[in-house]
Formats: C-alpha cells, structure tokens, sequence
C-alpha cells in the first residue's frame, strides 16, 4: 500500500491505494465520489470520464497512482458554487440528455472537455468527440441536443432523428 495525494474538485484529497488501485475505485471508493460510474470492464463505454489536468480520461484506463499530484474533476465538480445545475447539467436537463442517467456523468465531463477545446462544435463535431461514451438508452439526439444548447446554439437545428 502506498498513499496518493491528489487535488478533487478543488480539494485536497488523499488516500492509501494498491499499485493496481484504478483512478476510477480511488475516486468511488476511497473517496466516495460515485457520480463517477464503471460501465464496463473493456474501457469502452465511457460512463467513467473524469477530467485529469483539464483533459478527459476515462478513470477506468489510469492507476491512482498516476495522478499523484493532478487536478482531478468528477460530476460531483459540476455543479455550481450553490448547488445548483452546472450550465452542461441543466441543458441535459431541459433536453431530455437522459434516460436512466447511468451514461449521464461521463457524457457531461465529455461534453465539457469538448466544448473547453471548441465552444461552439457542430452536430458532426459533437458526434464525433462522443464516440467513446456509450448510452443504451437514448439513441444520443437528445445529448446532441443539449450539447448544443450548453453552447449557445440552436438545439433545434440538428438534423432530424
Ligand atoms: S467504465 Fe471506463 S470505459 Fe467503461
Ligand atoms: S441514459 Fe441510460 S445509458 Fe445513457
């Protein structure tokens, strides 16, 4: 066992992990931050997106132990200061971006590594950047949807479903 000191959501955070110990359990686990989800054990569905030093990773692919020292953001970061739905969470919000949400957290910490890079992205673009978020439920017009909406664009001119 070893320790990982690390900064989460703007605070200070440590632990004791195993060298095998994966960001995504240090962040469940240990923390007990479990807005970030596991959706896989193949590294494919993307329900476990974090932002490590302002890049999204999916926390299923990365040892605790590498983000010793980092700037780690989770879902739980979000939020506005007062609680209150982060610009990205309400537009899934008011689109209907979700179904059973288990897709939810890694699509918004996506989102907004997407939209941090390209404040305004087209349909394609969007499509494109969430090609490694899987949702099972929603057929993905309605996430589309919303990621326009955060940016400011018309939700309304995607394409027809
Ligand atoms: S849990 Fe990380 S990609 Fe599925
Ligand atoms: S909302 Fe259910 S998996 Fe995406």
């Amino acid at each position: 066992m070893s320790q990982v000191t690390m900064t989460v959501n703007g605070k200070a955070a440590s632990g004791e992990i195993e060298g095998r110990t994966l960001l995504v359990d240090f962040l469940r686990e240990t923390l007990n931050l479990t807005g970030t989800h596991v959706g896989c054990d193949t590294s494919q569905c993307g329900a476990c997106v974090v932002h490590v030093n302002g890049k999204a990773i999916k926390a299923c692919t990365m040892f605790a132990a590498e983000a010793e020292g980092a700037e780690v953001k989770t879902i739980e970061g979000m939020a506005n200061a007062d609680g209150s739905l982060g610009t990205i969470q309400q537009a899934f919000q008011d689109h209907h971006g979700l179904q059973c949400g288990f897709c939810t957290p890694g699509m918004v910490m996506s989102a907004a590594a997407l939209l941090q890079d390209n404040p305004k992205p087209s349909e394609a673009e969007i499509r494109d950047y969430l090609e490694g978020n899987l949702c099972r439920c929603t057929g993905y017009h309605n996430i589309i949807k919303a990621i326009l909406a955060a940016s400011g664009q018309d939700a309304d001119a995607i394409a027809a479903e």
